[in-house]
Formats: C-alpha cells, sequence, structure tokens
C-alpha cells in the first residue's frame, strides 16, 4: 500500500492542532515538514521551534525535509525533534557521514535529490538511507507543476534497491495530485509528499485515503 506524507507548507498554522487528529483517522503515515533556509532555496519556512510544538501535539512519525545549506551543522538540532530526516545531496555536507550521524541520532536518514541530478549520483549512498526523496518539482515552494522527467529516476532507484537487496523507501515530493499520484506509484515510488493536493479542497480525507488506495 502506499503511503502518504502531506505537506503542512500549505496548511493554516493555526488549525493544525484540529487538522492533524483528522489526518491520523484519514490513515497519513508520516507529515512532512519543509525546513527552507532562504539561501539553498529562495524561500523561508521554519525551524526547530516549530516542529517541536507539532511534534508536542501529534504522535504522528514525522519527516523533515531539510533543505538548508549544509545541513550537518544543524543535523544535532533537528534529530530531536524528527523521526526521518533528510538533507540534499547538493547542499553541501559529507553525504556519507551526515547519514551516519543522523543514524546515530536516532532517526532514519534520507537523501534527497533536486531535478537535475541523477539517481545513479546517489546510488553509492543507498545502503546508509532508510529513504531516497526525489524531487519531481524545484525545491521551495508548495503548489508547482509536475514534472515528469523525475518518474525515470524513481524507477532506477527502484530497481537498484532490489539489485542491491535493500529496504529502502522511495519519496517523492513536488505536484503530486489525482492525476500524477497513480503515475508516481506506477514508477515505484512508496511514500508519496502531496500539499497542495491535500489541503487546498474541502476533503482532505478522501484525498488522503485516495493517495493510500494507489
Ligand atoms: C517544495 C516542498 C514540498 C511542497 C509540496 O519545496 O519540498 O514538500 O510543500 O507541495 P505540493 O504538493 O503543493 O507540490
Ligand atoms: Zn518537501
Amino acid at each position: 500500500m502506499i503511503k502518504i506524507s502531506p505537506s503542512i507548507l500549505s496548511c493554516d498554522f493555526l488549525t493544525l492542532d484540529d487538522t492533524m487528529p483528522l489526518l491520523k483517522e484519514a490513515g497519513v503515515d508520516m507529515l512532512h515538514l519543509d525546513v527552507m533556509d532562504g539561501n539553498f532555496v529562495p524561500n523561508m519556512s521554519f525551524g526547530v521551534p516549530v516542529i517541536e510544538s507539532i511534534r508536542k501535539h501529534t504522535d504522528i512519525p514525522l519527516d523533515v525535509h531539510l533543505m538548508i545549506d549544509k545541513p550537518h551543522r544543524y543535523i544535532k538540532d533537528f534529530a530531536p525533534v524528527s523521526d526521518w530526516l533528510g538533507f540534499h545531496y547538493e547542499a553541501g555536507s559529507p553525504v556519507a557521514e551526515t547519514l551516519k550521524e543522523i543514524r546515530e541520532l536516532g532517526c532514519k536518514p534520507y537523501l534527497t535529490i533536486k531535478p537535475k541530478t541523477t539517481a545513479e549520483e546517489i546510488f553509492e549512498f543507498l545502503p546508509l538511507c532508510d529513504m531516497v526523496l526525489v524531487m519531481s518539482v524545484e525545491p521551495g515552494f508548495g503548489g508547482q507543476k509536475f514534472m515528469p522527467e523525475s518518474l525515470p529516476k524513481v524507477t532506477a532507484l527502484k530497481e537498484e534497491i532490489a539489485r542491491r537487496g535493500l529496504n529502502v523507501e522511495i519519496e517523492i515530493d513536488g505536484g503530486i495530485n489525482k492525476e500524477t499520484a497513480p503515475l508516481a506509484a506506477q514508477a515505484g515510488a512508496t511514500v508519496l509528499v502531496a500539499g497542495s493536493y491535500v489541503f487546498n479542497g474541502d476533503d482532505m480525507c478522501e484525498r488522503v485515503k485516495y493517495i493510500k488506495s494507489l
């Protein structure tokens, strides 16, 4: 069954406390939290204090997507408030060391790639990852159009993970909606992030259930 990690970037933060029980009831697998520094990506969002508050109000596993430069500088800060903790291959950190540090601090490490990075570039790090995240938009903003070029990358990762006999989730993030979600699932994605699709309608729970049914 496909897992869903709704991105709260498109959510009304002041009503999040009411929204989270509904998401839990609908069966979401994790909550996707987009951390942006205005440097690695041209947008800013939130950091540790906001995630800490969210953690106090829900037991849904937190999937923290760091879109920040040199993320290894901040792993010790984010690990205590994360379940899954991911950073960008392109962000200028020592990749293997950072993945290992995340695991040592008790989180599930993941590595993510921007649209212009090939899947093959991260094959060597797969044994250190519990998940890989293929961006299907340029990171920075919710509500962008899905890039179909991301799909062969998902499939290449799926084949390499199988070839190596590993157990690594494949997440996809950006532009997931009713039409693109089945394509992502067919390509081999196991965790779908969805922001605007889940939150910008009046049938949030139905949308979550639809994605999980794929
Ligand atoms: C973009 C973020 C995404 C974003 C997804 O940089 O990483 O998680 O919130 O939003 P949608 O689903 O609207 O594309
Ligand atoms: Zn994200």
